[in-house]
């Protein structure tokens, strides 16, 4: 695409073009020994592809990149061509980082200059609905900065000093009010210079993109999340995801 198609600063986010980031580099070692997590297989399709297909279902979406573990670029690029995908949807694949902040600077890396919003999906999260995908686009189309979605705590949670060794008792240092709580997911959404700015300028160990924004001093916005945009990350994990997909294909009749 020429630069005289990109948008102009001025481009209402309403038309701003949106690009996901999937960061899918992690080995995923809690799941236990085996392939990357990314590219186990949820009833026979790689949690990889699930994802693809979760972002690429929202007709906002029209890139989406995939961050692959540093040696498997060549192993995700055939799984993308083996899968059938939205043909409106372009796919790009690059080779991610020692952390996670890498691997999604260098898919923010990769992004064409004409997408203005930016999601990023962990690929670790299968099956997140569409409706929770679009409601996160509609809040950055509307103005936020970074918007996460966001699910209040079923368990009350309490701050320990962590034990130096495994397994010994840890003391309670404080309990938030849960009710003030939420557990965050992906995918989360940014304006993406925002997101660009947050990548280059914060250094330390961060979880989520959204808190690299909170340490700019912008305001990040929680819209709702869904129970379906679970992360797979335990053995027990794989185990209710198929029992989604399985409920899934009940109510869709096939
Ligand atoms: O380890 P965790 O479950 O927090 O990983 C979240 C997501 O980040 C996963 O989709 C994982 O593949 C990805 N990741 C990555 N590069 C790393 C580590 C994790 O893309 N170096």
């Amino acid at each position: 695409m020429s630069d005289d198609s990109r948008p102009s600063p001025t481009t209402p986010r309403a038309e701003a073009r949106t690009a996901v980031v999937i960061p899918a580099a992690g080995r995923g070692v809690r799941l236990g020994p085996g392939a990357p997590k990314a590219l186990r297989a949820l009833n026979g399709t790689p949690m990889l592809i699930h994802a693809v297909r979760a972002m690429a279902a929202s007709r906002a979406v029209s890139l989406v990149v995939v961050v692959a573990p540093p040696d498997g670029a060549a192993e995700v690029k055939s799984l993308l061509d083996a899968h059938a995908l939205p043909e409106r949807t372009d796919f790009l694949i690059v080779p991610g980082g020692a952390e996670r902040q890498d691997s999604v600077k260098l898919g923010l890396d990769a992004l064409p200059p004409d997408y203005d919003i930016v999601l990023v999906h962990d690929a670790a999260r299968p099956l997140v609905p569409v409706d929770t995908v679009d409601a996160v686009i509609e809040a950055v189309r509307d103005g936020a900065p970074a918007v996460v979605p966001a699910l209040p705590l079923a368990d009350t949670v309490k701050e320990v000093e962590p034990a130096s060794a495994a397994g010994d008792p840890e003391p309670v240092v404080a309990t938030p009010e849960r009710a003030r709580l939420r557990a965050v997911q992906t995918p989360q959404g940014f304006d993406r210079a925002t997101l660009v700015r947050a990548h280059e300028t914060v250094t330390g160990h961060v979880t989520d993109d959204a808190g690299m924004v909170e340490q700019l001093g912008l305001t990040v916005v929680v819209v709702p999340g869904h129970e379906e945009a679970f992360k797979v990350t335990r053995p027990l994990d794989l185990v209710l995801a198929e029992a989604v997909l399985a409920r899934r294909r009940l109510n869709d009749g096939f």
